[in-house]
Order: C-alpha cells, then structure tokens, then sequence
C-alpha cells in the first residue's frame, strides 16, 4: 500500500458528509450522483499509477458503473487495492463534553468477513481529537486509542490491513505547539493499546494527521516547521516496525497538503524507518469535485485535476513536488 512511492485515494465519505460537499457547489444529494461521481474518480485513466488503494464506503463497494460493472472490478482491474470504512462514526462521548468517541465495534467481526468476501484487502477506522479548553481528556484518549486497536486486532484476523487513523482536527485557535503535544499523547495511547490487543505492528498502516496549528491561530508554519515537528513527534511514538505513515489531509488545501509532505521526505526520507505517504480525501478529491459540478461533459476535465493531484503527491512521496508542476 505505500510501495513505489504511491498513496492512497480515500472516498468513502459517508452520506451526510458526502451530500454536504455537494450541497456546498449545488449538486443533488442522490444516491445517483454519489454513485456518477465515485464512477469517474475511479475511472480516472492513469489512476493506478500514483494510488495505490482507494478507500471505499458501504454504499459504494456495492455500486457498479453505469454499464454495470461492480466498482471492485473496476479497481482492481487497475492494478488498485480496494478498501472500506468500517467505523460507524464518530459520536458525543458520554460524560465528556466537547469529546468524541467512535463507534462501530458491533458485530464488526461478521462486517469485515462479508467485505473480504466482497473484494475489501484493507480497512479503515478514524478516531477523531478535537482540541480545545481542556480536552482531549485522558479518558477521551485512551477510549479512542482502544476502539482502534480491537478494530485493528479484528481486521487482521479477517486477512485486512487496518488503517489506523487517530486524528487531531485543525478546528480550532491552538498553536502548532500544542497540536505537537496532543498527536504525541494521542500516538502513545495507540501504540501502548495496540500492543495490548496483540496487533501486528508489521501489518498496519498509521493515518495521522500532520502537526499544524489551528486553522484559525494567528502564527502559521512554513513547510519546513510542519514537517519537523510532524517528524519529530513521529520518530517519538511511532515503532519501526510500522511500514508505513500515510497521513489524512484534514482540511488543508490541495497545494499546502503536497508541499508539507514534499518538506518531510525532502528533509527526512533517508532518516526515517517508514514510508511517508498520503491518504487523502478532500485534498485529492476537491479540486475534480468542482470541476465535475454533476454534468458529464466535465467529466474528462475533472479527472485530469484528480490526475494532477495524485501526480504532485507521488512526486512529494520523493521529495521532488515543486508548485510549477501545479501548472502543468
Ligand atoms: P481528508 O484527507 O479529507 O481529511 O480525509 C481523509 C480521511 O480518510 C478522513 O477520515
């Protein structure tokens, strides 16, 4: 999944979230159009040699193209891996207000087995930390960091690779500092419970999010202050044994979310012992989805900013993304 300098396309938006993307440009929240757009994402000539995976939702890794071929045919024909979320969302965390905890544990064994028979080779569970006045909480924390480990103990019984996302959300005015202290905190409660839960580290992919200030804190950071301090939180809490770090962009813009990852391989790549990569949603994903505005007569013009996106993130992979490829 992070071989040759590949990433991972996530599109497995839920419903609500799905339609309020579309609400936001005008689209028909339908189960048509969600099925007509996740058609030409994954039709997107070319895809499969920059993406490695695409993360898929319930309602999509059922769904076929127009002409009737099922979506997993379609990817794996590419030469890409299919997966699929398996969380049931995050919810309010009872006695922690402003915390979030999520769901989905449930009868998750007997999900994962029909998703394998369905095609599915790895999976995807996010836990979400929200910063704030005195949250994340202790509790908040280690409650997260052990849905995540039974979620990935039960993937790996069932032959799938769990993607392991803890994220820390932008919202918010902290500093870059405190976002740095609350991911480390958030990663040392992961891995403590994931050795609890006996998963193989060898057989995990980490989603983390990068360490940023808050979106609406007046100091931002250069590139190359992201991805020190992103590196250095890592290379505390993240064992070796880890293949691969592939992070969530987290409402960053498309050309911020490649040049931050482009400054940690170009600073870090030969001195870290996993692979640094990218498993975007919105930051692959946006640019094609206001193009594509529902009319297939731009269709070919959305995929072609899809194709862009995931080239200047397969070239940030080697640390080689420069913003003039944003004009080609
Ligand atoms: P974003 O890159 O839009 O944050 O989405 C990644 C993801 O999978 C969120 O769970």
């Amino acid at each position: 999944m992070v071989a040759d300098d590949k990433g991972v396309l996530a599109m497995d938006e839920s419903h609500p979230t799905c339609n309020k993307r579309f609400a936001k440009l005008g689209i028909p929240q339908t189960e048509e159009a969600r099925r007509a757009y996740r058609e030409l994402l994954i039709t997107t000539p070319g895809l499969g040699e920059s993406i490695s995976g695409v993360i898929l939702f319930d309602e999509t890794i059922r769904q076929q193209k127009k002409d009737g071929t099922p979506f997993i045919k379609v990817i794996t024909d590419a030469g890409i891996i299919p997966g699929i979320k398996v969380d049931a969302g995050a919810k309010d965390m009872a006695g922690h207000p402003g915390e979030k905890i999520t769901e989905g544990l449930d009868g998750l064994r007997e999900r994962l087995a029909e998703y394998f028979q369905m095609g599915a080779r790895f999976a995807k569970w996010r836990a979400v930390i929200t910063v704030g006045d005195g949250v994340p909480s202790r509790s908040g924390l280690e409650a997260n960091a052990h849905a995540l480990a039974r979620y990935a103990a039960l993937c790996q019984e069932a032959g799938l690779v769990p993607i392991v996302e803890p994220e820390v959300l932008m919202d918010g005015e902290h500093t870059l500092e405190r976002c740095r202290r609350v991911t480390e905190e958030a990663l040392r409660n992961v891995f403590i419970q994931l050795n609890c839960q006996r998963v193989l580290l060898e057989g995990i992919i980490l989603k983390p999010n990068m360490v940023l200030p808050g979106l609406t804190c007046p100091q931002q950071a250069s590139d190359e202050a992201v991805a020190d301090a992103t590196v250095q939180c890592l290379l505390r809490n993240v064992p070796a044994a880890v293949p691969g770090i592939a992070f969530l962009s987290g409402g960053q813009s498309a050309e911020l979310a490649s040049a931050r990852l482009n400054a940690m391989n170009a600073r870090f790549k030969s001195r870290v012992p996993w692979a640094l990569s990218f498993s975007y949603g919105r930051a692959l994903q946006q640019p094609a989805l206001e193009i594509w505005h529902d009319d297939e007569a731009n269709v070919k013009a959305a995929q072609q900013a899809l194709l862009r996106r995931v080239r200047c993130n397969r070239a940030a992979r080697r640390g080689e993304y420069t913003t003039a490829m944003e004009g080609i």
